[in-house]
């Protein structure tokens, strides 16, 4: 499985787009995106807000491309959350349809490219035909090895862990084996690893409940490019600045003293 044996450079894939690969000195494992924007960037061209998401809805096929040129092995999308359903009937409708849509069309491509889809979420309130088609999908791709795409629909970051120590309990595990590792292993997302690179289009700066578990040490990038004009290009913007940070996950750099990081203690 890729995820835990990839360690190729993903040089040789093609790229995506026309531009050439620039070089990171690190990448991320796994990516995780909201998608946000889509309604500004219909309105700011005079289209209804359904327009706005077929734009973004065709924007993810290019952005799935150069992640994987990039060799980056799992790439979390969120297309729809669990407070979405708050929105007009008519979106929530235009969305789910989009996500079908989105299945029906590139299905087949994405398999031969070696992706394997999957879907995060409770599959449950979904039109019984997405449900349909999202299983169909997880179901042929589930032998492929070269990237993973999360497709969060119906996805909240809390449910998540309310579902993962629901699980706990029906498994009657006593309290003193409730661990992080029990509650990771337990999550939509058990067995991969966790987001390193977090990206939000659309200029919010906040997570939504999202990944909320699992990004706890992830990067955060945020970008004002509303999700439709995010491309090839902004995937490598966001790569590049990714491999600028240093990461210390609570710890300080190693050979680094500094009076004011030992005051502080836990930054991260
Ligand atoms: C946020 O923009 C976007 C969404 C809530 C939906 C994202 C859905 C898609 C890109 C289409 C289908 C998805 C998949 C995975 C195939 P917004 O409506 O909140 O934009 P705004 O903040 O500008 O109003």
């Amino acid at each position: 499985m890729v995820v835990t044996s990839r360690t190729e450079s993903p040089e040789a894939e093609p790229s995506g787009s026309g531009l050439p690969l620039p070089e990171l000195t690190s990448r991320p494992r796994h990516v995780a995106i909201i998608m946000d924007g889509n309604g500004r960037w219909a309105r700011a061209r005079g289209l209804g807000r359904s327009e706005g998401h077929r734009a973004g809805a065709e924007a993810i096929r290019p952005v799935i491309e150069r992640l994987a040129a990039h060799g980056v092995e799992v790439l979390t999308l969120f297309g729809f959350s669990t407070e979405n359903w708050g929105r007009p009937r008519a979106e929530v409708q235009t969305i789910l349809r989009l996500g079908g849509e989105f299945i029906d069309r590139y299905l087949d491509e994405l398999h031969r490219q070696g992706v394997q889809l999957r879907h995060l979420g409770d599959p449950e309130r979904l039109p019984a035909a997405l449900q349909k088609r999202v299983r169909h999908a997880v179901e042929r791709t589930a032998h492929n090895d070269r990237m993973i795409v999360n497709l969060a629909f119906n996805y909240g970051g809390r449910a998540d862990i309310v579902d993962a120590v629901r699980r706990l309990v029906e498994e009657g595990v006593p309290a003193a084996l409730i661990t992080e590792d029990a509650i990771t292993s337990r999550l939509a997302t058990a067995g991969l690893p966790e987001p390193d690179l977090l990206i939000r289009t659309g200029g919010e700066r906040r997570v939504s409940n999202f990944l909320v578990w699992q990004s706890s040490y992830s990067e955060y990038y945020f970008t004002d490019l509303q999700w439709p004009d995010f491309d090839a290009a902004a995937v490598d913007a966001a790569l590049l600045e990714y491999a600028s940070r240093r990461r210390r996950f609570g710890r300080v750099d190693d050979g680094v003293e500094d009076s004011d990081t030992a005051i502080t203690g836990t930054g991260g």
